[in-house]
């Protein structure tokens, strides 16, 4: 089963054809550049490029699979959460073109898709259930129980910024251009991560939520202490960082382990699971734990793409052809996960 699917939840207008949830024939995203000026995402400036866009995007998703539209089974598009006017404008394509087209269309959460986003290139044993989910994004950071392929549990998510918008801001703080989080990482590597007591904010005991905004004020105070910045100042300050957030990551996920000690493999997803930091730092904790540490196979699977959403839409088509209809799809900014 060929679907095709569209992903505008945020600045990325991606578009990819997977087969039976797995092999990637194409994935096309077009990382919008307009924002980097503004210092971070302007809703309304994505939906207007999301909608001049797209029809490129699928061409090039089509040309780059080696097919035409008539041979795709199905649609399916990103539905929530996200960025109100950035979703319409995915939604809407991909409900017009089901109607037009006479298509099955399918709507898909954004962080499940993250999850699946594993799947790609790989084969769906990838993951032994139930696994635990670290989803960090620019968006989103949300720690859930997977249970089985279509069977997601919210267990904790953070009540401020995401860990992805820390990365951003404090790379804004130190000077370095939008989307920060690979610019600190690479900075981060010739720096002393001991140099900067940072804190680790960890919540109420047992807590499995996250709260990023206390380690990002002492950050900023930690920057604005330093006057003028040194390459080697920047170095250590995003080495103190991205410490903090890695045992951050691991005291929850080590508390959700504990909640749940049935669990086999930890699923690490979103643009920050591209940070090599992290993934070895989670690594490390993990296989301590006698457990494995999956993460996806390419850093484009890490960060939005249209290919986790195929999949994520294949795996719902499994469990429920019912949810493909031609139909059309409302953006819905603040679903819930397994609805
Ligand atoms: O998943 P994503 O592309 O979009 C959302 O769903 O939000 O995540 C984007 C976020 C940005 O905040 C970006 O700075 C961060 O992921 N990111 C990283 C890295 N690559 C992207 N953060 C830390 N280290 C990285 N290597
Ligand atoms: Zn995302």
């Amino acid at each position: 089963m060929k679907i095709c699917a569209f992903e505008t939840s945020c600045d990325d207008t991606a578009v990819a054809v997977v087969e039976n949830g797995v092999k990637v024939l194409s994935n096309v995203c077009l990382s919008q550049v307009e924002h980097a000026k503004w210092g971070g995402v302007v809703p309304e400036l994505a939906a207007r490029e999301h909608a001049e866009n797209w029809q490129a995007v699928l061409d090039e998703a089509l040309k780059s699979a080696g097919l035409v539209f008539e041979k795709i089974d199905a649609l399916a598009v990103t539905k929530g959460p996200g960025l109100s006017p950035a979703l319409l404008s995915g939604t809407t394509a991909a409900s017009f073109l089901a109607l037009f087209e006479n298509k099955k269309l399918i709507p898909v959460h954004h962080v499940f898709a993250h999850a699946c986003a594993v799947f790609c290139e790989r084969d769906l044993k990838v993951v032994r259930f139930p696994a635990l989910v670290m989803t960090a994004s620019g968006g989103h950071t949300a720690l859930n129980l997977w249970r089985d392929y279509t069977d997601i549990q919210p267990l904790g998510k953070t009540r401020d910024d995401a860990a992805g918008e820390v990365f951003d801001k404090v790379a804004k703080k130190l000077g370095l251009k939008y989307p920060g989080g690979p610019k600190i990482s690479r900075c981060a590597k010739d720096g002393d991560e001991t140099t900067f007591k940072l804190p680790r904010i960890f919540l109420e005991k047992d807590s499995i939520d996250f709260s990023f905004s206390g380690l990002k004020s002492a950050t900023f105070r930690a920057i604005e202490g330093l006057g003028n910045l040194s390459k080697q100042d920047i170095a250590n300050v995003c080495a103190s960082f991205e410490k903090a957030v890695a045992d951050t990551f691991i005291e929850k996920i080590a508390r959700a382990a504990k909640q749940f000690p049935e669990v086999k493999d930890i699923v690490f997803v979103g643009g920050v699971s591209a940070n090599l930091k992290l993934r070895a730092e989670l690594k490390d904790f993990t296989e301590n734990s006698g457990r494995r540490l999956v993460v996806p196979i390419k850093p484009n699977y890490s960060t939005d793409n249209a290919a986790m959403v195929a999949s994520a839409a294949y795996l719902l088509y499994q469990k429920n052809p019912e949810i493909a209809q031609v139909q059309f799809v409302d953006a819905d900014a603040r679903m819930v996960i397994n609805d």
